[in-house]
């Protein structure tokens, strides 16, 4: 029987392409979970252009990759950010870190789970696209959010995505969130499109998370390199991942009896 049961949500955020809001979701989301009393863990596993550390206004010299090389703890690389949110930088322009082999991510995870146990949630900020790492990355995490806009090529790569995930690593479940729209609306007409041609061509359905309004003030944020929910907490997209946020709170009330009986992040 395992004498400390798993109470950490780990949820990977996943896109077909970049530029669509990652990054600024996931440190946001953070934020926000942090602020509510939830001890939260940002994981940045863009190992080929990192850039939560940038967003977050942390200059970090040791980061994941040196886990790999180093006889380090990641206890000795996290980062605090604000009350009850760390960060695990990643750093940039490392090519051969970005696809890890199968003993290089046993001893990241081996590394990664005396540490993710401190936490309510775990969030992975993936890079876009899918490498073998991610992939395994993704069917580790216990949930999937993918993020896409309403521009047209954004859905054709969310459900390029969905596909690889569903047919390469067999995973089924997946969160959708739909950033920069101008209204509820955009966002429930993007989710539907997206829903329709997973259920025709892959056969299953996905689940709307909710959506994150355009907000000149989520660019002016990064500038400052300040979280938005700093920069400018009354905004309409502070407003909306506000929102998300609860859901995912309510979300992992739900599933804490699934949780318990599972390893924070499976094995990748
Ligand atoms: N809701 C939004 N409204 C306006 N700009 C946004 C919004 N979300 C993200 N952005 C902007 O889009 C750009 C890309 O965001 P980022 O989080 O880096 O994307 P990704 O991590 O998916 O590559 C950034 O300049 C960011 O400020
Ligand atoms: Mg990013």
């Amino acid at each position: 029987m395992r004498t400390n049961p798993n109470k950490t949500l780990s949820i990977a955020v996943f896109s077909g392409k970049g530029g669509v809001g990652k990054s600024s979701l996931s440190a946001n989301l953070g934020f926000c979970l942090s602020e509510s009393g939830q001890r939260c863990l940002l994981m940045d596993c863009d190992l080929g252009l990192a850039n939560l550390d940038v967003l977050l206004g942390i200059s970090s010299e040791i980061t994941i990759q040196d886990l790999l090389t180093l006889d380090i703890t990641a206890q000795s690389i996290v980062q605090p950010v604000a009350p009850n949110l760390d960060l695990l930088p990643a750093a940039s322009g490392v090519p051969e870190l970005v696809e890890m082999d199968e003993d290089q991510r046993a001893l990241l995870l081996k590394k990664l789970e005396p540490i993710i146990s401190e936490y309510a949630f775990l969030i992975l900020d993936m890079a876009a696209g899918l490498n073998p790492t991610l992939l395994s990355m993704a069917r580790a995490a216990a949930k999937r959010i993918v993020v896409l806009t309403p521009e047209p090529t954004s859905l054709t790569d969310a459900y390029a995505v969905i596909k690889v995930l569903s047919t390469k690593a067999d995973i089924r479940d997946f969160l959708i969130l739909v950033n920069q729209v101008a209204d509820r609306e955009e966002a429930q007409t993007t989710h539907r499109r997206l829903d329709a041609a997973v259920e025709k061509f892959l056969g299953f359905k996905t689940h709307y998370l909710g959506m994150v309004r355009s907000d000149p003030n989520m660019g002016k944020a990064v500038a400052k390199q300040q979280a938005l929910m700093r920069f400018a907490p009354e905004s309409p997209a502070a407003e909306d991942i506000r929102v998300l946020a609860e859901r995912l709170r309510s979300l992992r009330t739900a599933l804490m009896p699934e949780l318990i009986d599972k390893p924070a992040l499976a094995n990748f």
